[in-house]
């Protein structure tokens, strides 16, 4: 490997201290915190498991429970044999994990679950049988007709459906960030086609997969081989254009899944979306090129004007160097929804186009789950 120039050295010696960070509990900044409801003054408290608890993402929502001030009474830190044992910290005390297949979830209201779809499949049902409502951030359950399917900024009515199953699904990561930029245009002009090219960073596949571009980043510094075992090619200063297993269509599914999920939680079927995902050599923060045609003409700056106001974004559009959100800067850490880039297609008179960038482990999973169980008992356990 050879690098043209020094500031390419010190670019890449950035992403191996980003990458040995990761490695530990995040210290996440929360400068922005758009609670549907403020939880401090909440007198009724709530029995919560996370499952997956050692994970990139239960470790981020047991963070994010303590940030918001979630009303937990007892929490249970839930995962496999292979963890079992070990401690997890919430609100300055040390809790051990506990081995899920032991568990008795009679003993919760809320489960937040993130340890994999074959782990909900078992565990989920058998949950809800006991009472413990489960917010789901794996790909199990997102399309049963009767499971709702949440992004609290866009369709936190359905919610509601909860009570068939006792399940609520939380979307896919590229998906989350996606619809929270659209939905105020939608609602204004209507949208007929999405086209989204992602680029998306190597946390949503999980902690093995940080460690992953952390020691091929090292391993390319040092000479040394680059050895592969999460992703099919090496992943450190590449692109891969494949996430998750390559569907009949030739589509990958998650690709499919943006189409079906942006349809579900829209609540429109005649939304047309035509997505490519890629895997970059980023740790945290997903960006997303986003193109639209609007059934109606939206100009660049009612669209800006809409984003602004719009819950859960931050505009950050600039037409100067620099003027844009990126992941490692600006997502990484933070909660919002970021947007910018807009302007008007030029080769398509309805057409819009935007840069939406956002950290897929808050928003794109725990924060966005959060949300979820924060409507929940304000608006449905309470
Ligand atoms: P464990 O530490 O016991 O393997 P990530 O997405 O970062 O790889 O994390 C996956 C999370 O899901 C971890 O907390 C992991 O726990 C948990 N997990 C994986 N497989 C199982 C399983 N079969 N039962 C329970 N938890 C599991």
């Amino acid at each position: 490997m050879r690098f043209a120039h020094g500031l390419n050295v010190i670019a890449c010696a950035a992403i191996v201290n980003c990458g040995n960070r990761a490695g530990a509990v995040l210290p996440y900044l929360v400068l922005f915190t758009p609670k549907f409801f403020d939880m401090s003054g909440m007198s009724k408290t709530y029995d919560v498991c996370v499952l997956g608890a050692t994970g990139a993402v239960g470790e981020t929502m047991i963070s994010i429970l303590q940030e918001r001030s979630f009303p937990v009474r007892n929490f249970y830190p839930l995962a496999s044999s292979r963890s079992a044992g070990t401690k997890v910290e919430f609100r300055g005390r040390d809790y051990t994990v506990l081995d899920v297949a032991k568990f008795d979830f009679s003993q919760c209201q809320i489960g937040l679950f993130s340890a994999g779809a074959s782990v909900s499949a078992e565990y989920a049902p058998k949950a809800a049988a006991a009472g413990c409502v489960v917010i789901d951030n794996t790909s199990q359950f997102r399309q049963d007709k009767d499971i709702p399917l949440v992004v609290p900024e866009v369709n936190p009515h359905a919610i509601a459906q909860y009570k068939q199953r006792g399940i609520i699904a939380n979307p896919n990561c590229s998906t989350i960030q996606m619809v929270v930029a659209l939905k105020p245009l939608y609602d204004e002009a209507g949208i007929e086609r999405i086209n989204v090219a992602t680029y998306q960073s190597v946390s949503g596949t999980g902690k093995e997969a940080i460690e992953e571009l952390s020691e091929q980043t090292r391993a390319i510094f040092t000479h040394r081989d680059v050895v592969h075992d999460v992703y099919p090619k090496q992943i450190a200063f590449n692109v891969l254009p494949h996430i998750d297993v390559f569907m009949d269509n030739g589509y990958t599914k998650e690709e499919m899944k943006m189409v079906w999920e942006t349809q579900k939680i829209m609540e429109d079927d005649s939304i047309l979306v035509n997505p490519t995902t890629a895997r970059v050599p980023v740790f945290y923060g997903h960006s997303e090129a986003v193109h639209i045609e609007t059934t109606h003409k939206l100009s660049a700056a009612q669209a800006r004007a809409l984003l602004e106001k719009a819950p859960g974004v931050v505009v950050m559009d600039e037409r100067k160097p620099g003027g844009y959100p990126t992941p490692a800067l600006e997502a990484a850490g933070k909660d919002p929804v970021y947007v910018g880039r807009i302007r008007e297609d030029i080769s398509h008179p309805r057409g819009l186009d935007m840069w939406v960038v956002s950290d897929n482990i808050r928003k794109g999973a725990a924060l966005n789950s959060i949300q979820i169980a924060e409507i929940l008992i304000e608006k449905y356990l309470s």
